[in-house]
């Protein structure tokens, strides 16, 4: 179906108080071009949700009911259900995930919960939802299903993921995205669920949690701590900055194809060495910090268990078959990017302080 005649009235967003659903939300008002329906934000705030980083769109598209959020946990059906009830949902963009690594490796339960349970739960609503009196899913609605490259496994020095790399996950993350992935498309083969699914590499930008190498690593900086490098620190990942990765997201939810697959990645592969190089680079030029005093900051800890080599995108696909490219410069995102943790020390103090936790329950009080 051409995705023209979708309706996108009242979009789902999962996990959009987190850092690429924030950005996403902020996209999808402020950027998209054709879209002037409604957003519910469905969020449980873990320790990665922050609805601080969303509250000018809160008092602004809040007031004019266009943005909403609802604070409850994508496993829990009968809330998910009555989202779905209350907002006549037709749209669902599901980033909510447990989304970090390392975490996974030291708990793993809270992976399979939230991004293979939760998954399942907002698929099988969603197919009942959608269901129309004969029995058929309606077409007009979408369910796009956001997962990592991280589903294919390790790279050698060469070759790169493509959409028909077969899933080899390594990690308890990249395992439960990839269950989650395997669903998502069974309920289209299956249901006849409307279904986009795309693979992305590293996402770097503003609102990033500070467990992310990226924003770490510029946080360190910045408050002259240890900037700890894993392993050899020639581990490989292919950058992209996250607003390219947002409008990928909504280029397929406009022209993709239902049932498929879409690889999203920037086309720029680092060394996690050569990157944190760069990186001091920056924040040595913005901060007016020695850039030789960083650098002796550097770190080399105990590598990561099971740590993937390389990661590295094909991404020809949804260049070629949707017209969407990156537009940010790895050095122009990673530029702005140093710019934002400069000038939001209220929004880095707040993590610390775990004040941002507090907000929701002044705010919208306890669920
Ligand atoms: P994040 O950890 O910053 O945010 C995740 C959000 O999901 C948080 O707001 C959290 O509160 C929410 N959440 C977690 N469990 C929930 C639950 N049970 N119910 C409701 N909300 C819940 O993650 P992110 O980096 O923004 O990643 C978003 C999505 O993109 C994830 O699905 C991730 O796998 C995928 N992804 C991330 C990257 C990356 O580089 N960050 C790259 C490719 C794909
Ligand atoms: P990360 O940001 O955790 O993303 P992912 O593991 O999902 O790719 O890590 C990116 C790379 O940086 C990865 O190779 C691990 C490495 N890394 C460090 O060397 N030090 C750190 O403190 C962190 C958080 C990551």
């Amino acid at each position: 179906m051409s995705r023209n005649m979708r309706a996108f009235k009242n979009i789902l967003i999962t996990g959009g108080a987190g850092f690429i659903g924030c950005n996403f939300i902020r996209f999808l008002l402020e950027k998209a071009d054709g879209f002037s329906g409604r957003i519910i934000n469905l969020d449980v705030l873990t320790y990665a949700g922050n609805s601080m980083s969303l509250a000018d769109i809160e008092a602004h598209y809040g007031a004019s009911r266009r943005y909403f959020f609802e604070h409850g946990d994508i496993c829990d059906r009968a809330f998910v259900e009555s989202i779905f009830k209350k907002y006549d949902i037709d749209t669902v963009v599901h980033f909510a995930a447990e989304s970090h690594v390392d975490r996974s490796i030291l708990g793993p339960e809270a992976f399979i919960k939230t991004n293979v349970m939760g998954t399942f739960t907002l698929l099988d609503v969603a197919r009942n939802t959608w269901k129309a009196a004969d029995g058929n899913i309606r077409q007009d609605a979408l369910f796009h299903h956001i997962s990592t490259d991280e589903v294919y496994g390790s790279l050698g020095d060469t070759g790169f993921f493509t959409e028909a790399t077969p899933y080899d996950p390594r990690s308890p993350y990249s395992a439960s995205k990839a269950s989650s992935d395997h669903l998502a498309m069974a309920y289209s083969h299956t249901y006849g669920l409307p279904v986009t699914l795309s693979n992305c590499s590293n996402n770097y930008g503003p609102y990033q949690f500070p467990e992310k190498l990226i924003p770490l690593m510029i946080l360190n900086m910045l408050e002259g701590k240890a900037l700890p490098v894993y392993g050899d620190g020639k581990n490989i990942r292919d950058w992209l900055y996250v607003e390219d990765h947002n409008a990928a997201v909504w280029t397929i939810m406009q022209k993709g194809a239902s049932g498929k697959t879409y690889n999203i990645g920037g086309e720029n592969e680092w060394e996690n060495i050569k990157l944190l190089n760069v990186l001091i680079d920056i924040v040595s030029k913005k901060a007016g910090i020695d850039a030789d005093k960083i650098r002796g900051a550097i770190t080399y800890v105990k590598d990561r268990p099971g740590h993937d080599r390389r990661y590295a995108i094909d991404c020809s696909k949804i260049k070629r078959e949707l017209g969407w490219k990156q537009t940010v410069s790895f050095e122009e995102g990673l530029e702005h990017t140093v710019d934002w943790y400069l000038a939001n020390p209220s929004w880095i103090e707040n993590i610390r302080s775990g004040e941002y936790q507090h907000w929701i329950k002044r705010n919208y009080g306890e669920r």
